[in-house]
């Protein structure tokens, strides 16, 4: 039996409090892993971190939040939807794979395309928006193997850890538009 969305390396799957908030607090305070997240500067408390896991029970069709396990089970990050307009048919997507040691492995490549597949064959959204810090190699690769492309760019947008950077601005549009 199938459980969540499944991939060839990974699987989405719902965020449970006993399996995946832990990790979330881990990760989220970790600086190697914020470096080049837009979020990620403030210290993010176990409280704070609950009442996020308890919102995503109320779920309420303007984002989606999915846990992203390996097919063996292990929790390795978070990858979601926010923002979805249902009128347009856009959301904005973003991804987060924690285990800074399995980082080069395709782990977020395979997560971004089953999200990208569920965006748009479950969901039928039309197009996903992604904003990177310019500099974030790894995120810029990841989302151009899955088809994203660059549309925009906003200089110095961000403060991020001792320099100005740069946004970028991606899209990934439906095959079926
Ligand atoms: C960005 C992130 C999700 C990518 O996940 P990942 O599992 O490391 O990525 P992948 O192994 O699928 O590699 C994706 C691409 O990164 C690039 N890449 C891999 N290793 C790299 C490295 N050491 N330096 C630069 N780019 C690299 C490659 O271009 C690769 O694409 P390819 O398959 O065409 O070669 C993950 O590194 C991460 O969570 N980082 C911290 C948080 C973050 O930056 N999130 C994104 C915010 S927008």
């Amino acid at each position: 039996m199938a459980y969540g969305w499944e991939g060839e390396a990974v699987r989405l799957v719902p965020l449970e409090r006993g399996a995946h908030l832990d990790n979330a607090l881990r990760w989220f305070n970790d600086p190697e892993i914020t470096a080049w997240l837009e979020t990620g500067d403030w210290p993010l408390t176990r409280g704070a971190e609950e009442e996020f896991f308890r919102s995503t029970e109320r779920p309420d069709k303007g984002s989606v939040h999915f846990a992203v396990e390996t097919l063996a089970g292990e929790h390795v990050g978070f990858s979601g939807l926010r923002s979805i307009d249902w009128q347009s048919r856009v959301a904005v997507s973003g991804s987060v794979i924690g285990r800074a040691d399995l980082w080069g492995r395709g782990l977020g490549t395979d997560s971004a395309r089953v999200r990208s597949r569920y965006a748009f064959e479950v969901l039928g959204l039309r197009m996903l928006i992604a904003t990177v810090i310019a500099d974030n190699a790894r995120s810029m690769g990841m989302l151009t193997a899955v088809g994203y492309r660059q549309v925009g760019r906003v200089p110095g947008r961000y403060w991020k850890r001792g320099a100005w950077r740069d946004q970028a601005i991606l899209v990934l549009e439906s095959p079926a538009g």
